[in-house]
Parts: structure tokens; sequence; C-alpha cells
């Protein structure tokens, strides 16, 4: 897939890759990852400039809402990773659009308070975007078919409270065995569990109004993925990328598929939902 013709990394000599994958379930899902240094940079050296050739003004207004600066930047990165997402997936289905032709807002009420929604011109199939932001990082995924849900979490130390309070004693177990498995430290285990349950809950749109305690799984089961390249996650010799088929609990007959990756301090998760015919645009 092209490079898309991201102003702000441009003028730095380096483009932002959507990457493209298809999952084991056929379902093609795209992602894109954009740097919060380069969104901080541009904002710093003028709000309106290349920040608002990708946003609109009703979309810079709203990360207005965000007081604390920093928060700011990571909803801007989130937002543009999302637009460009929605770019490169609708590009590749034959819909060449722009950045202000699309929109992009959030349910503003509802038991799906605060999930993305993309705004497409007519005759554009319906596209499901999830977005996530963590330390220096935004990504997003978009797919036209079913929903998506994505989270992305710095590997951090994990107290012995948090793991009783998030896993279930299966999953702790299921974990505890991967790592051994994977060579993967606890922290990045632990980590990559929380985001599967906050994928999964973005994916429902339920966010953390659920207990993730009652949003388990017993374990996924690994499908390839190993040459899925997402820079910068995946760029050191120790990254870990897999495509998995995760067995929830409340699905067992069908389950949801997506991907698991762990690089560069960073622990990502994205699932993908097919049962779901509703992907929320307008
Ligand atoms: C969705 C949620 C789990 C994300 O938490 P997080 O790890 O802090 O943040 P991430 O960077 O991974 O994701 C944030 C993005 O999730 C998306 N999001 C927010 N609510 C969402 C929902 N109900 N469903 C799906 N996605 C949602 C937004 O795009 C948000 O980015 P933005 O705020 O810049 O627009 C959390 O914000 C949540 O549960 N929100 C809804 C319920 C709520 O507000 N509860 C109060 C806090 S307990």
């Amino acid at each position: 897939m092209e490079p898309c013709d991201f102003t702000l990394e441009a003028e730095e000599g380096s483009l932002v890759e959507p990457v493209a994958v298809v999952l084991p379930g056929g379902q093609r899902i795209t992602f894109v990852v954009v740097p919060l240094t380069s969104v901080r940079r541009a904002w710093a050296a003028h709000p309106g400039g290349p920040i608002s050739r990708v946003l609109t003004q009703a979309e810079l207004a709203v990360s207005g809402m965000h007081a604390v600066v920093e928060r700011r930047m990571a909803h801007l990165a989130g937002r543009i990773a999302a637009k460009f997402a929605l770019i490169a997936h609708l590009g590749a289905q034959g819909h060449p659009l722009e950045a202000r032709d699309l929109g992009l807002t959030q349910m503003m009420a509802g038991p799906e308070e605060g999930r993305p929604v993309a705004q497409l011109p007519a005759g554009v199939p319906a596209c499901d975007v999830s977005i996530t932001h963590s330390h220096a990082l935004a990504l997003a995924v978009v797919t036209s078919g079913g929903r998506v849900g994505v989270d992305l979490e710095r590997v951090a130390p994990r107290a012995a409270a948090f793991q009783e309070e998030v896993f279930t004693p299966v999953e702790r177990v299921w974990f505890e065995h991967q790592g051994r498995l994977q060579g993967r430290t606890p922290d990045e285990m632990w980590s990559l569990g929380w985001c599967l349950k906050e994928a999964w809950v973005k994916c429902t749109g339920q966010g953390l109004r659920a207990a993730l305690q009652q949003v388990s799984f017993s374990g996924w089961t690994e499908l390839g993925g190993r040459d899925v390249h997402l820079a910068p996650l995946t760029e050191g010799p120790d990254a870990f990328v897999r495509f998995i088929h995760l067995e929830l609990s409340e699905r067992r007959e069908t389950g949801v598929t997506g991907l698991v990756a762990l690089g560069q301090g960073y622990a990502l998760a994205a699932l993908h939902d097919a049962r779901e015919p509703g992907a929320v645009s307008t």
C-alpha cells in the first residue's frame, strides 16, 4: 500500500505508512501509526497549519475539550491516524478520498458513548474505526465489514493486585504459560492481556463501563502473522507479532480474530468482530 501524503511527516522526510492486513477470517483491516512528536511540532509551529489540512475546524474544536496540551496532542494524533487509515482503506477499494472529505465524530450518548464514528461521503462503504494512544504513539484501525477495537499500552510493571483485579484465574494461568512459551516477560504478558480486554470493550463500544473480569477469554490460537510489519512497533529484533483467534467466554461458538504485538516497549491488540454487521459510520 502506498504511503499517505501526510504533510506533517512529509516535511521531515518520512511518510505515514498505512499497513493493510488480511485477518485469518478473510477480513481486511488497515492500521496507521502516528508519532506524537510530529503532531506536537506542527501544533507548536502553527495550530492552524498542516493539521488543519487533515482535520476539519469542527474536529479541531472538539480536540479543545482536552485542557491538558499533551492529552490534546494525543487526541489529534489519533484522529489524524484514523483519517489516514480511512483514506488508505477506502482508496484500496477504489474510493479515492481526501482527508477533508471525511469526518470523525463520536457517539455522544448511550451505551457506546465515546466510540468514534466515521462520516463518509454518499456511495462510499461504511467503515468502522477504532483509535488508541499511548506514550509517544497514536494508532487507528479501520474495517469495512464488522467492527474493530484496538488498544496500545506502554509495557509497565503490573502489581499482583492489578493481575487479580483484571484477570480471571484461567487467564492468569494462560498468560503465565504463554510468557514462558514465547520467552516474554510477565509485564509484557499482563500488558498484552490488558490490551486484549480493552480492545474488546472498544469493539463492543462498552468501554470500561464493562467489568474487565467479566470480559474473559480462555486463550488464543495462533494463526501466523509473523511477517506483519507495523513500524515502529515491530522494528526491533525482539518484536512479537501474531494473528490470533481469541476464545471469548461470551462467544464460545465463534470467538473473534485479531492481531497482537509486543515491541519497542509497547503492547498492542486489535480485534475484529465479524458477527457485528453494523460498522459505526454515517
Ligand atoms: C474507551 C476507553 C476504554 C479508552 O481508554 P484509554 O486506554 O484511556 O485510552 P485509549 O488511548 O486506548 O483510547 C482512547 C480512545 O478510545 C475511543 N473511545 C472512547 N470511548 C469509546 C467507546 N465507548 N468505545 C470505543 N472506543 C471508545 C476514543 O476514540 C478515544 O480517543 P479520544 O478520547 O482521543 O477520542 C475508556 O476511555 C472508556 O472506557 N471510555 C468510556 C467509558 C467511560 O468514559 N468511563 C469513564 C472512565 S472509567
